[in-house]
């Protein structure tokens, strides 16, 4: 419903939490984890400067040794990766604020070298992306992935379901599941990936199969309105296709309807990538679908995230750059004040420097 008095600077409820602004801090991947792939003092500063965000989504963090995709990415399987999280989580509940964790499997977009025992990554299918992994030793090329047996899902699932476990011990206020931009969930969900004859492949119905039992057993674990998910229906990034993403999205979407998730998160367009997959499908329809609240996702600034919101086109927008760049985002946005500029270059690995330096619009807080 379109209500012009509604803006980014308005309060939401999510689940049991009242927002106080619909500025949502995406998740991003910023390969800054201690050894042991555990989260540490910097991150905790990094997250609690954000904290005005109405909600941090934490970066991607692997839910098993498996997950793993990327040097220097957080997990949450081992202990030692709770308790560095629990420096993060009070850090940032200290200065207000609500970060949820985002429960992340990368499938076949991982490397030997990243896995247990040198072992193949794993796929729906044995069906290797185009492009390069990256990996400690620099950039390598993808592998064909092993795919997975249909009696090793239930594992996965049993997976989802203790690092849910352990986010909640870990302070978090809720979890989001990762089900966008090529990873294993959504590897399952689209058919360029998904080549499988069982239960969990061929029919809309089958290749929903694993993300909708994931879900289940997360929501399990924290109820169902403290849990999002997040989907990119048209993002071609790390090699990804669909025959029908229209029809594909549109039923998961429906399917999502009863399990009465906290959110749905839609990557909208493409990352890392000029254009969108050449799929003509306009997914702002999936907001029709989904009958919770609607977090938008992609390349939004101030002025397209107010219009979004008061056109009823999202319930709430989530921003990428622009939170690495400005901690005090909401802030700039209330005052429509200038923004620091992000720089690529400290993206992604680094130490400080284009992590927790960029000035705060009132330089006497940090
Ligand atoms: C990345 O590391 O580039 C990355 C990680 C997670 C995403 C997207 C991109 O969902």
């Amino acid at each position: 419903m379109s209500d012009q008095n509604v803006d980014l600077l308005s309060p939401v409820d999510l689940g049991p939490y009242r927002l106080p602004n619909r500025i949502v801090m995406a998740p991003l991947t910023r390969n800054r984890a201690g050894p042991g792939n555990v989260p540490q003092t910097m991150n905790a500063e990094y997250y609690a400067q954000r904290a005005s965000a109405g909600l941090i989504i934490s970066e991607a963090s692997q839910i098993s040794p498996q997950g793993v995709g990327y040097p220097l990415t957080p997990g949450i399987h081992s202990d030692a990766q709770v308790e560095g999280w629990k420096q993060v989580t009070q850090a940032v509940h200290d200065k207000g604020g609500r970060m949820f964790l985002q429960l992340w499997h990368v499938g076949r977009i991982s490397h030997p070298s990243l896995q247990p025992g040198d072992a193949l990554p794993v796929a729906p299918s044995a069906i290797k992306p185009q492009g390069d992994a990256f990996t400690y030793q620099g950039l390598q090329p993808f592998v064909t992935p092993r795919a997975l047996e249909t009696n090793e899902i239930p594992g996965i699932v049993a997976d989802y379901r203790l690092a849910a476990e352990n986010a909640l011990r870990a302070g978090f206020d809720g979890v989001e599941v990762h089900a966008a931009n090529g990873y294993l969930l959504d590897q399952f969900l689209r058919d360029g990936s998904n080549h499988r004859t069982d239960r969990y492949g061929g029919s809309l119905e089958n290749r929903a199969r694993f993300l909708l039992e994931v879900l289940q057993a997360v929501c399990d674990v924290w109820g169902s309105q403290r849990v999002g998910v997040r989907l990119s229906p048209v993002n071609p990034f790390n090699d990804m296709v669909d025959s029908d993403p229209e029809a594909l999205f549109s039923h998961v979407v429906g399917q999502l309807n009863p399990l009465g998730l906290a959110y749905l998160h839609v990557v909208e367009g493409a990352i890392h990538s000029p254009q969108a997959s050449s799929a003509d499908f306009d997914v702002h329809k999936l907001r029709d679908i989904f009958e919770g609240l609607y977090m938008a996702n992609g390349g939004y600034d101030r002025q397209r995230g107010m219009r979004a919101i008061q056109e009823g086109r999202a319930d709430l927008v989530s921003f990428g750059q622009l939170f690495i760049a400005n901690p005090d985002l909401p802030e700039r946005f209330a005052r429509n004040a200038s923004l620091n500029t992000p720089d690529e270059t400290t993206f992604y690995g680094g130490d400080e420097k284009g992590y927790t330096d960029y000035p705060f619009l009132d330089a006497s807080r940090t």
